[in-house]
């Protein structure tokens, strides 16, 4: 039995893991290549277990600890357990309403953190918490996985910039208070086109897509020019690293935006607008969140070291061919590419926990715990 509320929610991040494992393992088979597992459902599910299964249950996660616990840790373990259920024997929609339920808890959980004080850093992340539980649903009711796509890249775009939102309160302190408010009601006001435009590129893709793809530009070079990554990118340490990991995840974001333009349902652009979204946004910013949102998740001290820039070099490095490899049809190459980015994300894993286990506890709740769970 473990009584130790830290180690409990350690856990839950055992499903997370998994399936970002299995994820990696469908990665190499659709990169054509050797893989340790070759489940037959695999590559079919590749894109909601790293999606749902792993990013977003680690979402979950974070607003379940952010909400003191209890029920909020149904949404990560049903976005986890399911995703790892489209792999097993039972039927394929047990896994997607068990994720269904899942992302809906995590919308819920917004609730009594928006009635506390109607924050608009609140609304825009529950905005995207909607749109997770819109592409679960599709998912769920069989519709083709690019047209999900939107719905995912939504998902993440708006958690962060809701965190974002928030994070700038500390950056903006001396900007007059009407300042503020008026950049926040911008923020929310773009976060609503931008779940209108996905909802409508679901039923006209022709000229929805294109329309998302610029507002992914937008967003991209608005709350990049907003951030305060642009001034602690002169600073040293942890805040320069998560800076640089902000600031490239924005390009990509831009980059994602741009090929959204052009729109295309398969082949090697569709890998290219995939990965700048999931591997050059979504994962750049997990990994410059990692070292303050992880501790607070698990109550351990992430020693931030020399060893989180060599994963972001990697990374970005063999994104660039990745995407490279892409636009020029270069089969070989982008493969070659694609497993350096499993090297890469292997290496945050390996990174992360060593730095976990080499670290001595904290005697008390630390200040990331205090400020995730709003009593700092
Ligand atoms: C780390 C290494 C990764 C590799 C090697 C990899 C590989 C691939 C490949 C080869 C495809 C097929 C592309 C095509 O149809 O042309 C694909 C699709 C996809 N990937 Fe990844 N991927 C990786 C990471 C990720 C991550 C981190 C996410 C999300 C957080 C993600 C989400 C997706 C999605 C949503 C699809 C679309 C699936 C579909 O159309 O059925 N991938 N991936």
């Amino acid at each position: 039995m473990i009584n130790n509320p830290a180690s409990r929610r350690s856990l839950f991040l055992l499903p997370c893991g998994a399936a970002l494992l299995l994820g990696l393992d469908a990665g190499l088979l659709l990169l054509g290549l050797p893989a340790p597992l070759t489940l037959e459902r695999l590559p079919d599910v590749h894109g909601m277990l790293m999606a749902i299964g792993f990013v977003g249950a680690l979402i979950a996660l974070e607003r379940a600890v952010a909400r003191g616990g209890g029920w909020a840790y149904a949404a990560p373990l049903g976005m986890a357990v399911g995703a790892l259920l489209t792999l097993s024997p039972a039927p394929l929609w047990l896994g997607a309403v068990l994720m269904l339920l899942g992302a809906t808890v995590l919308l819920v959980t917004y609730r009594p953190l928006w009635n506390r004080n109607h924050d608009p850093a609140v609304a825009i992340q529950a905005l995207g918490a909607f749109l997770a539980v819109g592409a679960c649903a599709l998912w769920a009711r069989g519709v083709a996985m690019p047209m999900v796509v939107p719905w995912l890249t939504g998902f993440f775009v708006l958690t962060i910039a809701g965190e974002r939102v928030e994070l700038a309160r500390v950056g903006q302190l001396f900007d007059a208070k009407e300042v503020r408010a008026r950049r926040e009601d911008q923020a929310l006001g773009l976060s609503m086109i931008l779940v209108m435009v996905i909802a409508l590129a679901t039923m006209a893709p022709q000229w929805g897509l294109p329309t998302f793809g610029a507002l992914l530009v937008l967003v991209a070079v608005l709350f990049g020019w907003r951030d305060v990554a642009r001034k602690t990118i002169r600073s040293t340490g942890l805040p320069r690293f998560s800076a640089a990991g902000l600031l490239a995840a924005y390009f990509w974001l831009a980059v994602a935006g741009l090929l959204w333009l052009r729109p295309a349902m398969e082949g090697f652009r569709y890998d290219a607008v995939l990965h700048a979204t999931f591997l050059g946004f979504v994962m750049s910013m997990v990994l410059a969140h990692a070292p303050v949102i992880l501790p607070a998740v698990i109550r351990r001290p992430l020693p931030y070291g020399p060893a989180f820039w060599m994963v972001l070099v990697v990374l970005h490095g063999s994104l660039l061919v990745r995407v490279g490899a892409d636009l020029l049809a270069v089969e070989r190459v982008r493969a070659v590419a694609g497993v350096l980015n499993i090297v890469a994300l292997l290496a945050l894993v390996a990174t992360a926990l060593i730095s976990v286990l080499t670290a001595k506890p904290p005697a008390t709740p630390d200040q990331a715990e205090l400020r995730l769970t709003g009593k700092a």
